[in-house]
């Protein structure tokens, strides 16, 4: 049996202004993941999928539409393969629509299965450009990020630089840093905030882009924060970021009391993250300080709160 995954995600700060052309830093989750399972099946019975977290059951050849489908069709005629003979079971510790990126770490881990049953080990950016094309055929004008920092399992900065491909490069960490992460409980899919500030960029450019154009900058002052492993600059800067996105129309007042509740508890910044309108929020602890965040979470009303640490990758700059 043949076993892939993929873990969830998390946007740092510049999302939305990121599918502006505007740079953004993404971190991958490694302990909360999707996984996929191939179990070869007698010959001449297909592709089929099996979704036990959804209830779900289906064959490759009945519903050409279905997006996981599609997807397994797409990356089948990548790795020149013929539809195999194989039970494929998809299941996720991501929560759906929750601002975790749980659609492209199923894809990754459905298109890493396919490749390695196939004989093949596709390299990251071969799997993030088949989820990506997969992505943008349900999520409207999705920026690329998430499939990125999925497939390539490392903290990245990400800008789009149409017509040439996005700049990805890996963002140094100078110092390990606690993520409290609650979650609002309420779904939202991500093409829904993303469809609305289109809206609102397309009947108002230029405040739009000044508003995008502020989170690009809050974006390079989080790296150079990140480099030298400044929390409290770094907390600030997610501060200001939550600020932006509110104004940006992504907010909600179930994120905006989350958010208001974790810096009360003593977090040195935080904000949503993802697209908005529900899905998770971020609180940067203090060394520490997570688990009284974690508490004043639950308390404000979190369904789910995760404690996340990104490791530091450049441990000389302590601060
Ligand atoms: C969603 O994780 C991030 C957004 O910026 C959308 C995108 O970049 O495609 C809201």
């Amino acid at each position: 049996m043949i076993q892939t995954s993929a873990p969830a995600k998390l946007i740092l700060c510049g999302e939305h202004a990121v599918v502006y052309n505007r740079p953004a830093i993404a971190l991958p989750l490694s302990n909360l993941r999707a996984y996929a399972e191939a179990q070869p099946a007698a010959p001449g019975a297909g592709l089929r999928f099996v979704a036990p977290d959804l209830g779900a059951d289906w064959n490759f050849a009945d519903d050409p539409q279905n997006p996981l489908n599609e997807l397994a069709a797409a990356a089948l005629s990548y790795l020149k393969a013929p539809v195999p003979d194989l039970t494929l079971t998809l299941r996720s510790d991501i929560p759906i629509a929750g601002g975790m990126g749980s659609g492209a770490a199923i894809g990754a881990a459905l298109v890493r299965a396919l490749a390695v049953y196939v004989g093949r080990e596709l390299p990251p950016a071969e799997v993030s450009a088949l989820v990506y094309a997969s992505e943008g055929r349900y999520h409207g004008t999705p920026s690329g990020i998430d499939n990125t920092v999925i497939a390539y399992e490392q903290a990245i900065w990400f800008q789009r630089c149409p017509p040439e491909p996005p700049l990805i490069t890996p963002v140094t960490i100078g110092t390990s840093l606690t993520l409290v992460i609650g979650d609002t409980g309420v779904r939202s899919a991500t093409h829904l905030p993303v469809g609305a500030v289109r809206e609102h960029w397309q009947a108002d450019p230029s405040t739009y882009e000044d508003l995008f154009d502020a989170v690009g900058e809050l974006v390079l002052r989080a790296r150079d924060a990140l480099a030298v492993g400044n929390r409290v600059a770094l907390g600030g800067i997610l501060d200001e970021n939550q600020r932006l996105l509110a104004q940006i129309g992504v907010s909600s007042p179930d994120l905006e009391y989350l958010v208001g509740e974790a810096r009360a508890a003593g977090a040195l910044g935080a904000k949503l993250s993802g697209a908005g309108w529900g899905g998770v929020m971020i609180a940067l602890a203090p060394p520490g300080g997570h688990s009284q965040i974690a508490n004043a979470l639950y308390a404000a009303g979190a369904t789910r709160v995760r404690v996340a640490t990104v490791p530091g990758n450049n441990l000389d700059s302590w601060q």
